[in-house]
Order: C-alpha cells, then sequence, then structure tokens
C-alpha cells in the first residue's frame, strides 16, 4: 500500500486520512504513548513505534525511522502531527514524496504555538497548510492551503478547532491528488493537473 503515516500524538489528521479511504501501510510513531496508534490499531492498519529517546543523535534516529519506513516501501509518506525535526538527509532521502501539514497560513508563523500567536499578531485570517517537506522547517512547496476568519473573542482552542476542521478535509484532499499523479512539482512550486484550487476558504 502507497502510504505510510508518521504521528506523535493525537492523531486526528491520520483518522481523516483514514476516513476518505486513503491507504495506510503503516502508522509509525516516535512516542509509544501516541493516541492515534490505537485509533490505526482498530481499523487493522499494522503500527509501529521508533522511540526517538533510544537514539543517541537525530541522524540514528531518522536512520531507524527510515528503515522502518522502507520496509513497507511507500510512494508517499505523510507527516501528520509529527513532532520530530528531521535531518536533511532524511528529508533528502524521500524528496518529492514526503508531506506535512501545518497549522498556519505558511510562510506565517512557521514552529509551535501557531493559533495563539496569531491572534496575539492580530491576524484577521489563520488556517492550515500541507506542503512537501524540504530541509527548512515549514517550508517547501505548498500542496493547498485553507483559510478561516479569525473571529472576535476568539481564543487559541477555539481558532485551532476552526484550523483542524479544516486539515482534516485538505490533507486527504492533497494525498488523492499525490496519489492520481496530479501533482505537478516544479521549481518549487506545486501545479495541479486539472487546476483545481490550492487555496479554499471557510466557511464553504
Ligand atoms: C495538527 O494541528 C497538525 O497540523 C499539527 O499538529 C496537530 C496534530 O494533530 N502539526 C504541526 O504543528 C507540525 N508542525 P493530530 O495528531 O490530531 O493530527
Amino acid at each position: 500500500m502507497p502510504v505510510v503515516a508518521l504521528i506523535s500524538g493525537r492523531g486526528s489528521n491520520m483518522q481523516a486520512l483514514l476516513d476518505a479511504g486513503i491507504p495506510l501501510a503503516a502508522v509509525i510513531s516516535n512516542r509509544a504513548d501516541a493516541k492515534g496508534l490505537a485509533i490505526a490499531a482498530a481499523r487493522d492498519v499494522p503500527t509501529a513505534v521508533v522511540e526517538h529517546r533510544a537514539y543517541a543523535t537525530r541522524e540514528a534516529f531518522d536512520a531507524a525511522l527510515a528503515a522502518e519506513i522502507d520496509r513497507y516501501a511507500p510512494r508517499l509518506v505523510v507527516l501528520a502531527g509529527f513532532m520530530r525535526i528531521l535531518t536533511p538527509r532524511f528529508v533528502e532521502r524521500y524528496a518529492g514524496r514526503l508531506m506535512n501539514i501545518h497549522p498556519s497560513l505558511l510562510p506565517d508563523f512557521p514552529g509551535l504555538d501557531t493559533h495563539a500567536r496569531a491572534l496575539a499578531a492580530g491576524a484577521k485570517r489563520h488556517g492550515c497548510t500541507v506542503h512537501f517537506v524540504t530541509s527548512e522547517l515549514d517550508h517547501g512547496p505548498i500542496v493547498i492551503q485553507a483559510e478561516v476568519p479569525v473571529l472576535p473573542g476568539d481564543t487559541a482552542d477555539a481558532l485551532e478547532a476552526r484550523v483542524l476542521r479544516e486539515e482534516h478535509v485538505i490533507y486527504p484532499r492533497a494525498v488523492k491528488w499525490f496519489l492520481d499523479g496530479r501533482l505537478d512539482l516544479r521549481d518549487g512550486k506545486v501545479r495541479v493537473k486539472g487546476g483545481d484550487a490550492q487555496l479554499v476558504t471557510a466557511p464553504r
């Protein structure tokens, strides 16, 4: 099966992929306590844990992670709430077939606490981005983005929930495009064959 998902926690994006019928060959976590592992196992998806704390260096962890991934010979590797920085060597190994979802409208707010930071910055719009992974954290060619309004009185939690709903829409869409051979990655830009919108605005 063509897709391996890497998770670190809750796994709601991984679940959205399964709900959309994306065939996951395996779900791999860097944490044994990731809640998403049980969700995957309940749906008969093989799971594995490559515990980052068991490795002395990032390079050693990434090599072990790659060995586990490659057992499934996936076409695509998706980061679905995978909260580890990957080495350039790992990123290079999966160049053009490694995707991430990030809870902001990149290039705005790379890194952590994106919702609180968007509120603190007085942003009027916020959202999420699916992108191909490059060595630069939370950068890389953008496949699709979803935009949500920031509403008066929003808290970081309310904004997170509004954004997460959109993550669950755009990640399956991006992965389907990839598996259907519709993504053309050239000169650091992604074009969708057929011209489907790469920016969607919620509420739709
Ligand atoms: C999601 O909001 C995802 O965009 C974010 O972590 C959350 C994981 O939730 N990822 C990042 O911040 C990566 N930089 P999930 O485990 O329920 O999918």
